[in-house]
């Protein structure tokens, strides 16, 4: 059976989205169809709207979500039923590849496939308009109403959890708090700096303060993003517009920093995370940069410091481990989530949000599919 729903579509690189009635069929064996309660505007999707990052078109963006499970295909595993809450994944996890079974499902072989082919797990797509396919990002497409979804791909949400922190706990905040717990581990009284203050970054700082890190450096080029970093448990800001960073560094930390999180990907600001490590320091890349985009590193300062650069994609994360426990400190009141909230947007102002990522908001925009 196939039904019409609303939803952003993307059919050209650059052009605006366009908010369209297309057609969902119904799951498949192994799928489900959640209806979608919120949804986080991240500056991955940005990267896809831009050309920095390619997938197939036209495709419905939006890969950070959470809603209520509405069906359940066939030959789904009982685990997932009709009415549970969920939050999305936009890594696929096979659970029989040899990534999958060595505990890191965040490298299974399927997610490049998935990313690829604009379909889900068998490459085809759920979603249609005049008979034509419409694509899914990153298998999750959720802003629109309704999404069709791998079932090993949602995550269960407890009651007392926002929907809007469930899902920007299912990109942002597990990136940022996974680069910090699964990336880095024990950093307890070390210099930490976090490069970048938007939804990844911030929740990498949060995470970063949870394991101790001290001090905990926050380094962005706006004023404001600065001030909620100071607020989500930075010691030290740095603006970057104020001269050398990497000087400022140094300054506030002698010796330099023993972790840097970059949550921005440019190549210039990954060159500077690299020179402000102290001797056997490590970069941790989680921000991504235009395809083909990379940077210079100084041979004998890798080799003479012993520094180490490491990439850290989706927080290094085993969601379905990592995404229980992040609701459970939200809830303790460990990750302050509720301040990485910013603007909120019905479906038919998606635009907007992009414009404001863009022109620098702060805070995480939200966008509500059925409003
Ligand atoms: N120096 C310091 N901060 C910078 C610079 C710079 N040169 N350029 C940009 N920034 C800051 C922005 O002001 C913003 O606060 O980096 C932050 C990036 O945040 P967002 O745009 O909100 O991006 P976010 O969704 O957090 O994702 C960060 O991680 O997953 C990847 O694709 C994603 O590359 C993106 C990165
Ligand atoms: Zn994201
Ligand atoms: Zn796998």
């Amino acid at each position: 059976m196939t039904q019409t729903i609303r939803a952003a579509v993307l059919r050209e690189v650059g052009a605006p989205l366009q908010i369209e009635q297309i057609e969902l069929t119904d799951p498949r064996a192994g799928e489900v169809m959640v209806e979608i309660e919120a949804a986080g505007v991240c500056h991955s999707d940005l990267h896809y709207l831009q050309g920095d990052l390619q997938c197939p078109l036209p495709v419905v963006p939006g890969h950070e979500g959470a809603g209520r499970v509405i069906s359940v295909g066939p030959g789904t595993s009982g685990d997932i039923s009709v009415g549970d809450r969920v939050a999305l994944l936009w890594r696929p996890n096979c659970g029989r590849c040899a990534q999958c079974v060595a505990g890191k499902p965040i490298m299974c072989e399927l997610g490049p496939v998935q990313a690829r082919s604009g379909g889900l797990l068998d490459g085809t797509t759920r979603m249609s308009a005049d008979g034509a396919p419409v694509h899914h990002l990153l298998g999750v497409s959720c802003f629109s109403e309704r999404v069709v979804v791998p079932e090993r791909s949602v995550v269960r949400v407890p009651d007392d959890i926002p929907a809007e922190i469930a899902a920007i706990a299912g990109c942002a905040v597990i990136t940022g708090v996974g680069a910090i717990r699964n990336a880095i581990g024990a950093c307890s009284g070390d210099p930490l700096v976090v490069m970048g203050a938007g939804g990844v970054g911030l929740a990498a700082i949060m995470g970063a303060r949870l394991a101790g890190a001290s001090p905990v450096i926050a380094v962005d080029v706006d004023t404001d993003k600065l001030a909620l970093a100071a607020r989500v448990g930075a010691a030290i800001t740095i603006d970057a517009r104020d001269g050398d960073v990497v000087e400022h560094v140094l300054a506030a930390v002698p010796g330099g920093a023993a972790w840097v999180v970059e949550a921005i990907g440019r190549p210039e600001t990954v060159a500077s995370a690299f020179s402000m490590l102290r001797p056997g320091g490590t970069v941790v890349a989680v921000g991504l940069g235009r395809v083909g985009q990379g940077f210079t590193v100084p041979i004998n300062e890798l080799v003479q410091r012993q520094k180490r650069i490491v990439g850290s994609l989706y927080g290094s994360s085993i969601p379905q481990l990592d995404l229980p426990r992040i609701f459970e400190l939200y809830r303790a009141g460990h990750l302050p989530l509720d301040l990485l909230l910013g603007e909120r947007y019905p479906l038919d102002r998606v635009g907007d949000s992009f414009d404001a990522l863009r022109g620098g908001a702060v805070g995480r925009s939200i966008v509500y599919p059925n409003r």
